[in-house]
């Protein structure tokens, strides 16, 4: 007993202090942990952030020229720049507000000196004019306007209205695709567009989703850079920049021959093919692999990946993406009026009202 009591006594404080250094160096553990652990969260949550809104690069450009991009320039031409809003093929896109109207514009640059060669710049600098002034000439509900061109220090730029929203990319994976009808309206309009501007000889050449910017909500469409692909277009530029994925392309352009309209026909029905089944025709290994099958292997039944496909509707596709463009519609209208047809269809059998 004792024994017990000077036990007590003497060890308790030891015990105590000991004790509550313990204590102390676990919660200090702890924080630290803690601490740790917050900052890699924030760390996961910036990288997702950033490669959430950094546009997914679908060009591919020579390795030599994939530089990093030039620091915000704060004026171009009668815009001051507000952000950057994405890069294509051609080069930045920056968000402008007009320094006298201030009406909002996207400005899409191109730096002819680095794309072109000092021999090849009279001719490609009259080119982007040309286009961009063709391009001006299209006034339609659904296709984005041009507001200007000009060139400024070096980087010759188009400025369009500014259009909200996304592009339809996100509508063409498998787990987020829109209502059939929706699918044949959306189709309906761009090939009306399409018809609009191959009257007016004018091609796109670069039907795609990522150039056609859609809210599913208002329901606004606008269908963009027309005429953009032949001021990119490989041959004339110095460094080999190529348009990355031909998996849009028609057979005969892939091929360099001369293409019109239907073209963008083509190009149109491999979109309306991936926005119902949420895949590509076709896939390649490698790029010419791609071309060799997109030239010469038959386009697979689209009901064959997605059996909900309404008959009608992947008859419009198969139609519009064969290899022989004397086998496709013969105008855009043509096909517009065979959407819209499939798009009532989809709506009697209950398919969401539009
Ligand atoms: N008129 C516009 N309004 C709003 N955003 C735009 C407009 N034009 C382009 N953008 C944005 O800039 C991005 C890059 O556009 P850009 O046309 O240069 O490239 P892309 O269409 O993605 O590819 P490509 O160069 O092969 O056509 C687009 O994805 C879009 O986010
Ligand atoms: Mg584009």
């Amino acid at each position: 007993m004792r024994e017990m009591v000077f036990w007590n006594a003497g060890w308790l404080p030891v015990l105590l202090v000991s004790g509550a250094v313990f204590v102390v160096g676990v919660v200090l553990l702890a924080r630290l942990a803690l601490q740790n652990k917050r900052r890699e969260a924030s760390v996961a949550r910036e990288r997702s952030a950033v490669a959430q809104t950094a546009e997914p690069r679908r060009t591919v450009v020579d390795a030599q020229t994939d530089q990093p991009s030039e620091p915000l320039p704060t004026q171009i031409g009668h815009y001051r720049i507000e952000k950057k809003l994405g890069r294509g093929a051609m080069g930045e896109v920056y968000l402008g507000r007009d320094s006298e109207t201030g009406t909002l514009a996207a400005i899409k640059t191109l730096a002819l000196s680095q794309a072109f060669a000092p021999d090849e710049l009279a001719d490609a600098r009259a080119r982007f004019f040309r286009e961009a002034e063709t391009a001006g000439r299209l006034h339609h509900p659904d296709i984005v306007a041009i507001l200007d061109a000009g060139e400024d220090g070096g980087l010759a730029f188009i400025a369009m209205e500014f259009v909200a929203g996304s592009d339809l990319r996100p509508f063409t994976r498998p787990d987020s695709l829109l209502p059939f009808a929706e699918v044949a309206s959306i189709g309906a309009r761009i090939a009306e567009a399409l018809a609009y501007a191959h009257a007016n000889n004018v091609v796109h050449r670069d039907v795609k989703p990522a150039n056609v910017m859609y809210d599913p909500e208002t329901r606004q469409l606008r269908v963009m850079d027309f005429g953009v692909a032949r001021i990119t277009d490989s041959s004339h530029t110095r460094t080999g920049m190529v348009l990355g994925t031909p998996s849009y392309m028609s057979p005969e352009q892939l091929l360099g021959k001369k293409v019109d309209g239907r073209s963008d026909l083509y190009s149109l029905g491999v979109m309306l093919y991936q926005l119902t089944c949420g895949q590509l025709p076709f896939v390649g290994q490698s790029m010419g692999q791609l071309m060799s099958r997109i030239a010469n292997e038959a386009c697979p039944d689209v009901r064959a990946l997605n059996p909900q496909v309404p008959e009608a509707l992947a008859n419009v596709i198969e139609r519009a993406t064969r290899k022989d463009a004397a086998q496709r519609f013969p105008s855009g209208d043509e096909m517009a009026r065979a959407l819209r047809v499939c798009c009532a269809a989809a709506i009697d059998a209950g398919d969401e009202k539009l």
